[in-house]
Parts: C-alpha cells; structure tokens; sequence
C-alpha cells in the first residue's frame, strides 16, 4: 500500500509522553482552579469565527496542557494530512481512493486534480443537473405518470445515504418548500409499509439513493416499493416516478432507472461524507437548489477555515485535539452531543455514523493494532429534552463524559421568551457541570429551607455535585443553511484531525462487512437454500425461526 499519510504512533510521540505527565500533575487541578489561575484564559480557549464562537474554556486543561495538544497536532504530522487530503491525494489508503467531498463545497472553480484530471468541471456538470431537476419537481414542470404534480418524495437509502439527508431536511425545515419529504431505511417490512400509508403514487416521487447499488436494505426496499407501485400502474411510468443516486451506474440501469434519471456519485464521495453531492438531492428538493448553494457555502467556508487556519485558532483541530485530551489521557469512553434545539435533534444520530464508522478502528495506518483507545462513543440527545432524560448520570455519575453544548443565539420565529429560556437552561449547565455544589453550599441551601442539622447531614451527600465535568460550548448566531453547512463540516474536519493523531485510516469501514456476509448465510439457512453450521445459540435461534408462523 502505498504511504500517503504519516505513519507515527501516537504512543511513540514526545508530546504524548509529555502530555501523560502533565496530565498526572494537573489531575486535581479543577477547571475552577485553571479559570482562578489563569486571568487571560478567554485569549486563547475562545474561538470566535464568522458566527460561530466555540468556547473550550470549560475544559480540565491550562496554556501548558493546550500547547502541549498543538504540539501532538504537529508532530503526528496533521498539517501535512489535511494537505494531502485537501489535494485529492489517495489518503483512503486500503480502498486506494481520495476523499474528496471538500471538492463538492469548494467555493471557487479552481481546479482539483485526480489522476491528472481536473474534476471541477465534471462535478459542476453532476451539480447543474442536480439543480435543474429539482427546480423542475419544486416548481411542478416534472410531473408523475399520470401528469399530476409530485408534491411527495420518498428517499430510500441507509447508512450516509440517509443519516445526513435526514438531518439537513428536519434541520432546515424552516427553509422548506411545499414537498412532503419521506425516509425509508430500514430493511424492517413493517417500517416501509409505514412510510407508504396515504401515499399516491401518481404524485409521488421516488428517489433511490445508494452509492455502491448494493446494499441489501436499499435494495430490498427499492425492489419491494417498485412492485408496489407496479401493481397500480403501467411499467412505462417508473421513468417519471423513480430517480436514483449512485455510483454504480450499470447496477441502477439494470433495476430499471433510464440513464436520463441516475445522478451519478465519485468513488472520492465515502458514504457518511455524501450528503453535499448528489446523495443530497433530497435535500435540495425540500430547501431548493439556491439554499443547497448555502449550504455548501457555509461548509466550504470551514474547509477553507480548517485548512489555512493555524492550529491555535483552527475549530476542528482544537476540537480534535480536545476530545483526544480526554480520550487517550483521562480514560473517557464517550462524549455527549446536545443540540439546544429540536431542529437538530438528529444530529447525534447522523454524528455516531461520522464518528464511529471512521474512527472505531484497532489497527494503525502502519497494519499493526494500536496500543491506546481510538474512536470515542457518541451520543446525545436535543436540549432540554436531555436534561429530563440523562443529565443525572453526567452531572453525578461515575463516568467522564465531555459534553459539546450547541445553541442558536437567535431563534427562527423571533419568540423571545422561549428563546432565552432555552438559552439560560443551555449556559446554566455548562456552568453548573464544571462549577458543581460543595457541602457547605449544601448545607447552607438546606438549612435555609429550615431543616434541621441532623436532617442537613444527613441527605447533603446526595446533593453534592462533585463539578469539574469538561464542556465545549458552540454559540452560533442563527441557524441558517450557512451555518449548518459549517457546523456539519466542523465535525467532519474534527474526525480526521482524531484519526491522523490516532493513526488510523478514517475513511474505510471495513468493520461493517462481516455482518452483512453472515447475515446473507443465514437468510440462506432460514429460507431453506442452504444448511450452514454456526454455534449452538445461532443454530438454535434459526431454529425457531423457521418453527414460528410467519405472521
Ligand atoms: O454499511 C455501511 C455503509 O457502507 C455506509 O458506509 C454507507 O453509508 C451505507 O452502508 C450505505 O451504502 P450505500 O450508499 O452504498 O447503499
């Protein structure tokens, strides 16, 4: 395999052994104390760019420990990685393909060279279909089978062909025009059927997205929805109501796409990256081809930000380097991700698939397994909601979990009172979180309320709030297609900036083929084609399978 990226092992780098000693003497430092310590603190844990200010001050870090991080950044060769990746260099090494999805969002036409061809024209050509066919459904020139206007689209597709769709679509459903937007994913017969309830087909539109046309779910379901939709009409009528997104060109035909119907994908698109190319176009039906534009905008703002910025003041990097702090030096497992608002409740969902498909890996870019933790857990939930729901275990659990808090400093709708409430409940738990209650706070609360001191001592344990739990905060002025686009890239760059310090190849996905080769072996047993030998526990729930009634 040819060595594209850095080869170094974190574990072998100076600044991680410098870091791991000046973790142990900062150990009991509280970020209370760091805040009391440190009068300048704001110059350098305070991102401000564009409308987007990301505040890492709430972190168990000083100026030494962050230098330190800036210094791991360099020597793991970061600045290097995010050139060859910005370049179109083959940097997704065991699939031999560039990663390129920087190029849909790149806001000139200056060109990008892959193999010795420039692909901006080419990728504006894909676009500009892109564009026109959407302005045709939205303003009703293409029309179904039967003449009638589309006003419902169906988007059947999983994994990055669904999750980042997904979350653009309900995260701007400000923004959106008059289409009913649907998803089907899941391969579950009963979640299509579902999805289908009411549906017209003569007004509806059905777009197949799958990058490699192969994936038994989407395939399934498309194959499944097409009958369905045969049994009430001519066979002619599928090039009016059926458009696909792919890569693989031969495969979409031969399920009965005309040509005309295929937006076509580039293998440098990996799937969890593919909601700015064509895997978009649901997106650009529901908001329109010119807040599509914005959208891409705001992302290759970030890029340009991520790529040019020096890592002090770089949001991904510090990020990166920030959750690797807690990974690899205070044994965290997880990080939390809240969105105060419910238009972005599908983030941490879409975020998971970014995350752990890219970093969940044990083996190093140099074929060894690794010696130190690599992808973090991800999760989270909309604020407030999740204040009701998990917060408990974060503020007085067990466990570390650094927490990303992200808020709109404006609302949509202009309704202030909701709005600042919402605000204050999202400052007042980063602040509480790092700030937590002592005994005498407690006590003094308590006998306030005129309990006695027998009854004070008593209950005051379960009211202490040990604080110190590191939060990053991301302030964002509004939330527009812009400033999606950017807040979605600054995640994206925050992935690769791990991967290249954790030394591991972020763009392949290997880990999820053994299951969906297992699970066609045992489609094989429980239809009777074929009588495979696994564990008892599998043979015997095959078993049972098979004795049940279907329905
Ligand atoms: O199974 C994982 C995966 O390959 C993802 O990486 C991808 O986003 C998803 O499946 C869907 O793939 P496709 O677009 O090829 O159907």
């Amino acid at each position: 395999m040819p060595k594209i990226l850095p080869d170094k092992s974190l574990s072998k780098l100076d600044s991680y052994k410098l870091l791991k000693a000046y973790q142990k003497q900062i150990a009991e430092v509280s970020i209370k104390k760091h805040f009391k310590k440190e009068h300048d603190r704001l110059k350098y844990t305070w991102l401000d760019w564009e409308n987007i200010i990301v505040d890492i001050s709430k972190n168990r870090i000083d100026k030494k420990g962050f230098n330190l991080l800036i210094r791991l950044a360099k020597e793991a060769g970061l600045d290097k990685a995010i050139e060859a990746q910005f370049k179109g260099e083959k940097i997704n090494t065991t699939e031999n393909r560039a990663v390129l999805h920087t190029a849909l969002r790149n806001l000139d036409n200056s060109p990008i060279f892959l193999d010795d061809k420039d692909i901006i024209p080419e990728l504006r050509a894909m676009q500009q279909k892109m564009y026109v066919f959407c302005e045709k459904v939205i303003n009703g020139h293409w029309r179904g089978y039967s003449g009638k206007k589309i006003t419902q689209v169906i988007n059947i597709g999983i994994g990055g062909s669904d999750l980042g769709p997904k979350l653009v679509v309900e995260a701007l459903a400000n923004y959106k025009n008059h289409l009913d937007i649907r998803f089907i994913s899941n391969i579950e017969g009963d979640h299509h059927k579902e999805i289908l309830k009411g549906i017209n087909p003569e007004t509806t539109l059905f777009v197949i997205v799958s990058k490699s046309f192969n994936t038994q779910e989407t395939i399934t379901n498309a194959n499944s929805i097409r009958d369905w939709f045969l049994k009430q009409v001519p066979h002619s009528s599928i090039e009016k109501n059926f458009v696909a997104v792919s890569s693989n060109i031969e495969k979409t035909v031969s399920f009965g796409i005309s040509s005309d119907n295929i937006f076509p994908m580039k293998d440098w698109v990996g799937g969890r990256f593919s909601l700015w190319s064509s895997v978009g176009l649901i997106i650009c039906l529901a908001i329109g081809p010119k807040q599509f534009k914005e959208l891409l905008k705001g992302a290759g703002k970030m890029d340009s930000h991520f790529r040019n910025t020096p890592f002090e003041k770089n949001i991904p990097v510090v990020l990166g380097l920030i959750s690797v702090w807690y990974n690899n030096f205070w044994g965290s497992e997880s990080e939390a991700i809240i969105p105060y608002t419910q238009y972005l409740r599908n983030l941490p969902t879409y975020l998971q698939q970014a995350f752990m498909e890219s970093n969940g890996k044990i083996v190093g870019r140099n074929g060894r397994s690794v010696n130190y933790q690599t992808g973090s857990i991800i999760w989270g939930a909309s604020g407030t909601n999740a204040q009701h729901a998990f917060f408990q275990l974060i503020h007085q659990g067990t466990k570390l979990i650094p927490t990303d808090f992200i808020c709109f400093r404006k609302s949509l709708n202009g309704n202030e009172d909701h709005q600042n409430k919402l605000l204050s409940n999202f400052i007042a738990q980063t602040e509480a979180l790092m700030n937590g209650k002592n005994e005498t706070e407690v006590l003094d609360e308590l006998s306030s309320l005129g309990m006695n001191p027998l009854e004070q001592k008593k209950i005051a344990p379960f009211k202490i709030f040990e604080g110190n739990k590191p939060t990053n905060t991301i302030l964002i002025d509004k939330l527009t297609p812009e400033s999606l686009g950017s807040l979605i890239a600054m995640y994206e760059h925050k992935i690769y900036v791990q991967g290249i310090i954790w030394n591991i190849f972020s763009y392949d996905q290997w880990g999820v083929e053994l299951g969906k080769q297992l699970a066609s072996k045992v489609l094989d047993d429980i239809e009777d084609k074929s009588k495979n030998s696994h564990d008892p526990s599998t043979n015997k729930l095959i078993e049972i399978i098979k004795k049940r009634p279907f329905n």
